[in-house]
C-alpha cells in the first residue's frame, strides 16, 4: 500500500482508457457461483503463480490448505448453513489460489505469507471488550464462536491495489456482537485491534509500521446486515493466513479495512485512526469506500483483476453493494467517502 505495495505494477496493467461495462447486480442467481472444486485446474494455477517447479501438494501442505482440522476445537461448526441472501455474480476464487495471496502485514509484505503466517497461534485466543460498554468483558474465541449461530455467505472482497475475489466466508453479523457488547449511547465508533506479539509475527518487528494493525468503523455500519465477522471459509475455520481465528469483513470497502486476527474490540466516541490511514493519510482514508471513479493517488481504481483468471473487470461502486449500503451515507460529503 505504501511504495511496498504493488499497486504500481498492478497500475501496469490497468488500461487506462476502457468502457466501463456495468454488470448486473451481485445479488443474482447462485447457480452461477462456480463451486471451487469443479473449475479449479492446479496446472493454470502453478503455472500462473510462476511456481512451476513445485507440486500442488507441496503448495497446499505450506498453507495448512487441506491439512486436517481436527485439532481445532470449533472444527464441528463447519461447514456453516448457507445464507441464500449472499450470492454472486462470479465464481468462488479457489481455496489454493487466495490462501497464497494475501496482505498479512504481520508476517511479512510479500503476498505469499501462508507459511510464515503458521506461525500464528491462534490458541489460547482472548477477545478483550471494552470502552463504552454496559460492562466490559474478555472472552475466549471458542466461548464466542459457540454462542452466536454461524453461517456461510459468499462475499466479494476488492483490495485498494485492485485486484479482487470471491470467497465463502463463514461466520456472524458483526451486529450480532454489538448487541452481545451491549455499547453505550455515547458509542460512535468501533475499534479494532489485532494482536502485538514481534516474536511470532517477524513483521512487526518492522517498525516502519506503527503497530498494532488497528481499523474501525461507525456504529451505524457495525449494525449493517453486511458487516461480517468471519471465523471460517470454504467449509472450515478459516485459515490463518486469512486472519484466524476471526476477523472482519466489509465487502463494500476496500479490503485493508477488513482486519484480520482481532484481539480487541472498544466501543469509542472519537474516530479511530488505522494502521494506514496513520502511516499514510493520503492514500488510505477512514471511509476507503469502493469507487471505481475515484482514484488512488497513484493508480486507477475503474477496473480490478480477478484473482485466478486474470481478468480485468470494472470495478463497481460500494463494490457492487450500493443498494445495501449507500443509506448509509446519506447527506455526507462525497469528496470523503471513498477515501
Ligand atoms: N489485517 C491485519 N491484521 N494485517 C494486515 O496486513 N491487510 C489488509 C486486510 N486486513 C491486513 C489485515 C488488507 S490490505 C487486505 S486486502 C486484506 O486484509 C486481505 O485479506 P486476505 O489476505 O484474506 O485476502
Amino acid at each position: 500500500m505504501l511504495a511496498a505495495m504493488p499497486g504500481h505494477s498492478l497500475q501496469r496493467n490497468v488500461p487506462m482508457t476502457f468502457s466501463i461495462h456495468r454488470r448486473p447486480s451481485w445479488a443474482i442467481s447462485e447457480n452461477q457461483a462456480t463451486p471451487e472444486g469443479v473449475y479449479l485446474d492446479r496446472r493454470r494455477i502453478l503455472q500462473g503463480f510462476g511456481l512451476g517447479m513445485l507440486t500442488a501438494a507441496t503448495l497446499a501442505a505450506s498453507a495448512g490448505v487441506g491439512r486436517a482440522q481436527d485439532a481445532d476445537p470449533t472444527a464441528d461448526l463447519y461447514p456453516a448453513k448457507k445464507n441464500e441472501a449472499y450470492k454472486l455474480d462470479r465464481p468462488v476464487t479457489p481455496e489454493e489460489i487466495n490462501g497464497h495471496y494475501n496482505n498479512f502485514y504481520e508476517f511479512g509484505t510479500a503476498k505469499d505469507i501462508a507459511a510464515n503466517a503458521q506461525n500464528l497461534v491462534i490458541r489460547p485466543w482472548e477477545i478483550e471488550i471494552g470502552g463504552l460498554v454496559e460492562t466490559p468483558f474478555t472472552i475466549a474465541f471458542d466461548d464466542l464462536v459457540r454462542k452466536i449461530p454461524l453461517e456461510t455467505r459468499l462475499y466479494r472482497h476488492r483490495c485498494v491495489e485492485a485486484w479482487s475475489m470471491t470467497v465463502p466466508w463463514a461466520g456472524f453479523p458483526l451486529k450480532s456482537l454489538v448487541a452481545l457488547a451491549k455499547p453505550q449511547a455515547s458509542a460512535k465508533f468501533v475499534r479494532f485491534e489485532t494482536f502485538l506479539d514481534p516474536e511470532m509475527a517477524d513483521g512487526q518487528n518492522d517498525f516502519l509500521y506503527p503497530w498494532p494493525y488497528i481499523e474501525g468503523v461507525t456504529i451505524e455500519e457495525a449494525g449493517h446486515d453486511l458487516a461480517f465477522i468471519v471465523t471460517g471459509a470454504y467449509d472450515k475455520p478459516v485459515a490463518k493466513q486469512h486472519g484466524a481465528p476471526l476477523r472482519l469483513h466489509l465487502p463494500w470497502k476496500y479490503g485493508f479495512k477488513s482486519i484480520k486476527s482481532i484481539r480487541k474490540i472498544s466501543f469509542v466516541e472519537e474516530r479511530p485512526i488505522g494502521l494506514w490511514e496513520a502511516l499514510q493519510p493520503s492514500e488510505y482514508g477512514f471511509w476507503a469506500n469502493v469507487n471505481p471513479e475515484v482514484p488512488h493517488p497513484r493508480w486507477s481504481q475503474a477496473m480490478e483483476r480477478v484473482l485466478d483468471t486474470g481478468e480485468l473487470v470494472p470495478t463497481q461502486l460500494f463494490n457492487g453493494y450500493a443498494a445495501e449500503v449507500a443509506g448509509l451515507y446519506t447527506g455526507m460529503d462525497p469528496a470523503t467517502l471513498y477515501m
